[in-house]
């Protein structure tokens, strides 16, 4: 709901609270009725949408009668949507956002978005990427609970203290980059934070913690 004015924000409160409902108070932006949706996928914005309000409605949502237009974000307002859906635990989450002068504003995370609105704006297949998304993330947690067999193996032998371990094993390639099995980050210790030395040449790498 929008209120115009401080006599109208208060009569709506009064209702509210009659009402018992509960409530949450937002300065009004003004951005001409556009807002803007990134559509966030794992740890990607795999599409963005800007949208348009239809006259005389304020709220820009294509069930509103609003029209969605792709748009490009930028790195800033990318990883603002990243960060909301991480925050809240969210792998897919569309999240809208307004444009101000203090920059982007986010509005909402919606965890169940609508596909259509924005598949038809963006031409992006987002089913497709989702799809893709979920696969991989299924294909992590089945190797997850193989390593994680593999490393009670490694335990019953006494063979996780210092000693360097040997793993023999095939390489696992995600769009060409190498994924090493978890039993790896598990003996290895490696946080996120760590700076490396990656030394690589043909036929042979080692990552060391600097
Ligand atoms: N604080 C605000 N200032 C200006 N416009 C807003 C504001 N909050 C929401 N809107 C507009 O109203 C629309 C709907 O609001 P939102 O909070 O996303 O709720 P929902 O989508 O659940 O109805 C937004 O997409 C945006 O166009
Ligand atoms: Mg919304």
């Amino acid at each position: 709901m929008f209120a115009e004015s401080y006599a109208a924000a208060s009569s709506m409160l009064d209702a509210l609270f009659a009402l018992k409902q509960p409530f949450l108070i937002q300065e009004y932006i003004e951005t001409g009725g556009v807002d803007v949706r990134a559509f966030v996928v794992g740890d990607k914005v795999v599409a963005s949408m800007k949208r348009k309000a239809v006259r005389g409605e304020l709220r820009a949502n294509i069930h509103a009668g609003g029209t969605g237009e792709s748009c490009v974000l930028d790195q800033n307002t990318k990883r603002i949507a990243i960060d909301t859906a991480t925050s809240i635990g969210a792998e897919i989450c569309a999240v809208d956002m307004l444009e101000s002068p203090k920059g982007p504003l986010v509005i909402e995370a919606n965890l169940s978005p609508g596909l259509q609105g924005i598949t038809k704006a963006t031409s992006i297949n987002i089913a497709d990427k989702i799809a893709k998304y979920l696969f991989e993330k299924s294909e992590i947690f089945s190797a997850r609970d193989r390593d994680e067999a593999t490393l009670k193996i490694f335990e019953d032998l006494g063979l996780s203290g210092e000693i360097a371990q040997q793993i023999i094993t095939n390489l696992d390639f995600r769009a060409s980059r190498i994924l090493l099995p978890k039993i790896v980050t598990d003996i290895a210790q490696f946080g996120e934070k760590d700076e490396v030395v990656l030394k690589v040449e043909k036929g042979k790498l080692s990552v060391e913690r600097i």
